[in-house]
């Protein structure tokens, strides 16, 4: 039974389709980015990005069976978003995934973005322990001990769950199986952000520096190159529940820095030409940043990281969880991910996170998602549809 599942992601601004075989197979993951579209805008502009997925959903789908080496009469089932995201953008995907399903004869199962991101850790799980990030994942592939709490954190989530085995969670099994079984996991959210998703403070933040879009990756690059200790952000505080994120303030106090500091406005006048004529990279932003340009960006980085890795170290404690799994676009933050190696090997708990491919929106962790719900029999049923704030728990 090795059941290739093609994957369809369409919930923000990445169109995306993928195969995967038995749950953990990647024969093929093609993703779409829109960057180009929305830069200018500095964020997803979500009229624009449904237009986008209508015009690459086709040709991105085709893609992904010509690279896995199949044809539509090979695939078991189609995996694809319900939600939460993007109304406009999940009807997209939802709507192809239904209609191909129906053509073919075949099950279409609904998976929750979310649960997704969670897979995602599953499909290619590398290690953050003792300082290094070792690749877990090729050998051996063993699903992390349970219960775990799960940060996922991007541009449009930050948010906690705890996570625990439900039916047939077999970890560490050794040797591990070509295919993984009909396990379910349980989800019980226990954090989240009150205000900007981290993913999103960094987008804002490139946006107000003049260092593009999307900020994150650009950011992570040229942090290494400033003082994190420059600049002191008040860590945020969130009355009630501890493990809710803030991060508008941090995003605030940086506005506030840069209008208090006249020199940075000709320096952002200078990059917003360079990104005018096509400057993307930070290799190529690098040389038109001040030292306290760098300082800034690396204190905010600092800011964020350490708030999220606080948190979650902190509910992976009060839940007495066996491991910590890391996934959404921010997982690929280089800071981030040693900041919980170093969190990792100092507590002997495990952190987990996707390959960086993996971590930001891709298909391979819906087919992953779908695979033991398709175990068991589940397929959409009748009147399901695309759903923008579709909960995990
Ligand atoms: O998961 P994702 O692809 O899409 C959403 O669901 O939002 O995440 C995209 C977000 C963007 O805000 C981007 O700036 C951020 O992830 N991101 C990063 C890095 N790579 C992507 N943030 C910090 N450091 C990175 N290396
Ligand atoms: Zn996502």
């Amino acid at each position: 039974m090795s059941l290739p599942i093609l994957g369809i992601e369409s919930s923000c601004d990445e169109t995306a389709a993928a195969v995967v075989r038995g749950g953990r197979d990647i024969l093929s993951s093609v993703v779409a980015s829109q960057d180009d579209v929305h830069r200018k805008y500095g964020g997803v502009v979500p009229e624009l990005a449904s237009r986008e997925h209508l015009r690459r959903i086709v040709p991105v789908v085709r893609e992904a069976l010509e690279r896995a080496g199949l044809n539509f009469a090979g695939l078991a089932a189609i995996g694809v978003t319900r939600g939460p995201g993007l109304i406009g953008s999940l009807l997209v995907g939802y709507t192809y995934g239904q209609t191909l399903a129906a053509a073919l004869g075949k099950p279409l199962v609904p998976v929750n973005h979310l649960e997704g991101h969670v897979h995602a850790v599953f499909l290619e799980a590398q290690q953050g322990i003792n300082g290094g990030a070792a690749d877990g994942g090729g050998a051996g592939r063993a699903l992390p001990e349970l219960p775990a709490v799960c940060l996922i954190v991007s541009g449009g989530h930050t948010v906690l769950y705890e996570v625990r085995p439900a039916n047939g969670y077999v970890a560490a099994p050794a040797p591990a199986p070509a295919e993984y079984p009909a396990f379910r996991c349980a989800y019980t959210r226990i954090g989240a952000t009150r205000d900007d998703a981290a993913g999103e403070a960094y987008d804002k933040v490139a946006k107000l520096l003049a260092l593009g879009y999307p900020g994150g990756p650009v950011l992570d690059q040229l942090a290494v190159h400033g003082n994190p200790a420059a600049v002191a952000f008040t860590p945020p505080h969130t009355r009630g529940n501890p493990l809710d994120f803030s991060f508008s303030g941090i995003k605030t106090a940086v506005l506030r820095h840069i209008r208090q500091n006249p020199a940075f406005e000709a320096e952002i006048a200078a990059r917003q030409e360079a990104l005018r004529a096509g400057a993307r990279r930070a290799a190529e932003l690098l040389p038109l940043c001040a030292p306290a340009t760098l300082d800034l960006v690396a204190s905010f980085q600092r800011a964020v990281v350490s708030d999220l890795v606080h948190r979650t170290i902190a509910a992976a404690e009060a839940r007495e969880a066996r491991c910590v799994l890391v996934s959404g676009g921010v997982a690929a933050n280089s800071e981030l991910r040693a900041a919980f190696a170093r969190q990792a090997s100092a507590r002997a708990l495990p952190v987990f996170f996707p390959s960086r491919a993996l971590s930001t929106d891709n298909a391979a962790m819906i087919a992953a998602a779908a695979y033991p719900r398709l175990l068991v029999g589940e397929s959409a049923a009748e009147g399901i549809g695309a759903e923008a704030n579709l909960p995990l728990a």
